[in-house]
């Protein structure tokens, strides 16, 4: 599969002015294709999160375009742009971020009434996204009730739910125990296997592992690409 859903071309970003800027991207190209998970790894501060928001829309770079699903997210207006997160992108973040006041089936299809549809319309994507990372028998649990890797999972589910294809995750393995992160991690591949793509930021190279290949950040820039297998390269040119 070769599908584009993921474009960076020449991005670099900057934060503030003057003295107090900052350089946290500096001409990064990246693609990421359907079927393919790409790790990124890189020291503290190194960028790995802005470039993360950037190729999720969530902050325009200081120069270069972001093509998402063919869409350049500089021709779009704010409402397009809203819409385009929405349908084709989800984020997972370390700490799951799920709304603990809705089960565990409303935060899946949280998205999609988002973006419209009735209740009812939801239920069907939402329990097949549930499904998929094999926490259908959980739906009208709350998070609360679930483990660590249980609720990274629902946040998987949520992030994939509606077919939407593109998945960002920065460091979603952070918060817990390596046995319970390759869980996750193995939910996420088969997700990526199934026909999405996605962006892994992790400090861990075991878990790196899981990609298609790793790309390394140092100041802002990628500086070194790896293939995965084999396993042994995967800590040249990481700094941790
Ligand atoms: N909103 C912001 N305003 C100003 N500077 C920022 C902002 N966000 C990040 N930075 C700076 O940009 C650089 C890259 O930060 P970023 O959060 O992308 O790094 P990171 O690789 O995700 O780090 P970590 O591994 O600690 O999460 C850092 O120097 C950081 O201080
Ligand atoms: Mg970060």
């Amino acid at each position: 599969m070769t599908e584009e859903l993921l474009r960076l071309d020449g991005v670099s970003m900057q934060y503030g002015t003057g003295e107090t800027r900052v350089t946290a991207l500096s001409g990064i190209d990246l693609t990421v294709s359907r079927g393919e998970l790409v790790a990124v790894m890189g020291a503290s501060g190194s960028g790995k999160s802005t470039l993360l928001t950037v190729a999720g829309g969530l902050t325009t770079p200081t120069s270069g375009e972001v093509i998402v699903e063919g869409n350049w997210l500089s021709q779009l207006s704010p409402r397009q742009l809203a819409t385009l997160r929405r349908r084709s992108l989800g984020f997972v973040f370390q700490d799951f971020n799920l709304i603990p006041s809705l089960t565990v089936l409303e935060n899946v299809t949280l998205p999609l009434e988002l973006d419209g549809f009735p209740g009812k319309r939801a239920k069907r994507p939402g329990l097949d996204a549930l499904a998929s990372v094999e926490l259908l028998d959980k739906a009208d649990r709350y998070p609360v009730d679930l483990s660590g890797g249980q609720q990274q999972r629902v946040a998987i589910a949520r992030a994939v739910v509606g077919g939407r294809s593109l998945i960002l995750a920065d460091e979603p393995t952070g918060a817990l125990d390596s046995t319970t992160g390759e869980v996750v991690l193995r939910m996420l591949r088969s997700r990526v296997d199934a026909g999405a793509g996605g962006i892994l930021v992790t400090h861990d190279a075991r878990h790196a592992a899981w990609a298609d290949r790793i790309v390394f950040i140092r100041d802002g820039r990628l500086v070194d690409e790896a293939q995965t297998p084999p396993v042994t390269t995967l800590f040249e040119g990481a700094d941790r």
